[in-house]
């Protein structure tokens, strides 16, 4: 990820209440930003807890380092709380990967933040195409996405799925965008 990528303020979508109806103090800003070294333990342990019960990869800390530039990662006071790359493949395919939100925060609309982050690096580079390998298809669809045959994508992509442990057992499906040069970014959360 280029670290040309303005740092960008979020702010919570949902109102927090406590069950007794009084207001919960003011949650602490979230930041989006690229990924700088000192994340690599925590993206690695986001990823590494996801990956247990989702389709989410895991990956090894050197991976993540060799990747560092790909990663976005969501900020709240000082902890990181999210993290997604962008891998471009080809002149006109990327993947969106690694896309983890921290459990108490999903919910709030920073996953489609970052997507939006993701793809907005994406539109920067020119890439015309971006998809995701997902067993969150509603998720991507509100953000513009549409499921895409799998075979539509290169080979190399499935380089990964046949070293993946749920191979056999796969609930991946895969969804895609097309960016029109020029367009705008998707929708934030439908
Ligand atoms: C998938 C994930 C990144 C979504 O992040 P999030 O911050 O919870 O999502 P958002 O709050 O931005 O949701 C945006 C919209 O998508 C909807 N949405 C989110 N996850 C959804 C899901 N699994 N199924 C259906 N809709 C979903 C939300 O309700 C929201 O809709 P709204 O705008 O109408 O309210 C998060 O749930 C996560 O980290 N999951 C575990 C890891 C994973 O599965 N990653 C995806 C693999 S590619």
């Amino acid at each position: 990820m280029d670290a040309r990528v303005r740092p960008l303020a979020t702010s919570m979508k949902k109102d927090i209440t406590h069950p007794g109806g009084e207001r919960a103090p003011a949650a602490a800003p979230v930041t989006l930003r690229p990924a700088i070294l000192s994340d690599v333990d925590p993206i690695f342990e986001l990823i590494d807890r996801v990956s247990r019960t989702t389709t989410v990869l895991p990956r090894s800390r050197e991976g993540i380092c060799e990747a560092l530039r790909d990663f976005v990662v969501v900020e709240q006071d000082g902890r990181l709380k999210g993290c997604g790359a962008l891998n471009v493949i080809n002149r006109d395919l990327a993947e969106i990967k690694s896309l983890v939100i921290a459990e108490e925060l999903r919910g709030t609309g920073l996953g489609a933040r970052l997507v939006q982050a993701l793809v907005g690096e994406a539109r920067r580079l020119g890439v015309r195409r971006v998809f995701a390998l997902t067993d969150s298809v509603p998720f991507f669809r509100k953000l513009g996405f549409k499921p895409v045959d799998k075979a539509t994508l290169p080979h190399k992509v499935w380089n990964e799925c046949i070293r993946c442990p749920k191979f056999l057992n796969c609930q991946e499906e895969s969804v895609d965008i097309i960016l029109e040069p020029g367009g705008e970014a998707p929708p934030a959360g439908g």
